[in-house]
């Protein structure tokens, strides 16, 4: 295990009543309030309403930011940014998904940057305090509600990035699983498939000695992997529900990093994959995900990957190789994927070898020419993997 700073300072209120706390948390922060939401999904489900009458009641001045698209664009950030210092904003309130998330995390920051936003994610530039950011979570997934992390897509170049900062984290996030009801399968599905790929990407690590991690990981994936099929049958199940959107909250608030170093190159090979063709994230890392796996798995992945298999997926310690039970993993890990209605291969969502080369050289660049830590990968690499996901 290696030496690790853990501090996490987002305000978690979960369950039915949860909403009942957003009034306190204004209170603590301001009535000046910018709201940022969707394409109305919040809107549909009554939840614009519900806030919007606590907000009134209370007084506050709302400003509103909606049609946050997925893969969310700078072009809104520099209009949310506008909005802030127009108004004097005092809080920033994300109502929805990562992609509602991420553009109030860039627009907190944005506002207190005095130069062009998109700096902050080039390393350019940065700024050393935010606007007060408050979550309202409506869709298991992204874990942006008490992540670090905040990716955003300039449009004129389709150049998506993220960035990490302790700036990122949220002051308070309310989660209430019954605004998960509404989700469309394929949402709830893309969802189920990004909460376990931030925990896969904590669990692939060549540090040795991270049992206490590797267990809490490995029981949070069989949680969500058990928990899927119940919302699949029956959506307006709480308890399922609940515990899905748990865990995708704890997935990536970096508890499962501790002690050890994370891998994401499956996630940087996504977010190339999602720039350029605007598919749905969690729909991207089916595909690469058992791609990365399959690649890794020859060249230093053998024993992580079968320990993944046998303790996640159930494969028996006595069903061959190392190799043997890791790959036997990887095909239940698609069946998986499948059984969710997603699918595994590029071809599939129409996507061809035509811009392998681009997205290769762009994802290994970003990292100085070698993206990943379980197994280091050059551009080359990153174009085999593409390849493999065909
Ligand atoms: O736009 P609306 O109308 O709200 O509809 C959304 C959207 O179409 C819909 N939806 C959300 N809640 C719903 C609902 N529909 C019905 N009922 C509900 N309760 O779902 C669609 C997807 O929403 P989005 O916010 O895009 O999803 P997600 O949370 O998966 O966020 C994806 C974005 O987050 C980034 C991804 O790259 C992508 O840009 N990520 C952010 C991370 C972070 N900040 O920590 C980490 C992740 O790895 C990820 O990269
Ligand atoms: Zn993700």
């Amino acid at each position: 295990m290696i030496d690790f700073t853990f501090h996490n300072p987002t305000r978690i209120h979960f369950g039915k009543d949860s909403l009942s706390h957003l009034k306190e948390e204004v209170l603590r922060y301001g009535k000046r309030v910018l709201l940022v939401y969707g394409g109305g999904s919040i809107k549909r489900i009554g939840l614009y309403d519900q806030v919007m009458s606590i907000l009134n009641e209370l007084g506050a001045t709302v400003w509103e930011l909606g049609g946050v698209q997925p893969n969310p664009r700078l072009s809104l950030v520099y209009k949310g940014i506008d909005m802030c210092r127009e108004n004097g904003v005092e809080l920033v309130l994300a109502v929805g998904g990562g992609s509602a998330i991420d553009t109030a995390k860039a627009i907190v920051s944005g506002a207190c940057y005095d130069g062009d936003a998109w700096d902050l994610f080039t390393g350019k530039g940065t700024n050393t305090e935010t606007l007060p950011l408050g979550t309202i979570v409506t869709i298991p997934a992204a874990g942006s509600e008490m992540s670090n992390s905040c990716v955003i897509t300039r449009e004129e170049d389709q150049c998506k990035r993220g960035r990490n900062t302790p700036l990122n984290f949220p002051c308070f996030s309310i989660l209430n699983p019954e605004y998960t009801y509404s989700l469309p399968p394929y949402q709830t599905a893309c969802g189920v498939v990004d909460i376990m790929a931030h925990m896969m990407e904590r669990y692939f690590t060549q540090v040795e000695n991270v049992e206490l991690t590797d267990r809490l990981t490995e029981g949070a994936l069989r949680t969500v992997i058990n928990n899927a099929p119940i919302v699949f049958e029956k959506p307006e199940d709480y308890d399922a529900r609940a515990e899905i959107m748990w865990a995708g909250c704890l997935a990536h608030n970096t508890l499962y990093q501790t002690g050890r170093v994370g891998d994401w190159a499956s996630h940087k090979l996504e977010h190339e994959l999602s720039a350029l063709y605007d598919i749905a994230h969690g729909a991207g890392l089916a595909i690469i995900f058992p791609a990365w796996m399959k690649y890794t798995l020859p060249r230093g992945g053998e024993k992580k990957l079968a320990q993944f298999a046998i303790r996640v997926f159930d494969v028996p310690e006595d069903f061959g190789t190392l190799e043997e039970i890791a790959l036997e993993g990887i095909r239940r890990l698609e069946a998986f994927y499948r059984s969710l209605g997603l699918t595994t291969t590029l071809h599939e969502n129409g996507i061809g070898a035509e811009d392998f080369d681009r997205m290769a050289d762009r994802c290994a660049a970003m990292m100085g020419g070698s993206v990943g830590f379980f197994v280091k990968l050059n551009a080359a690499d990153c174009k085999a993997i593409y390849e493999l996901a065909l």
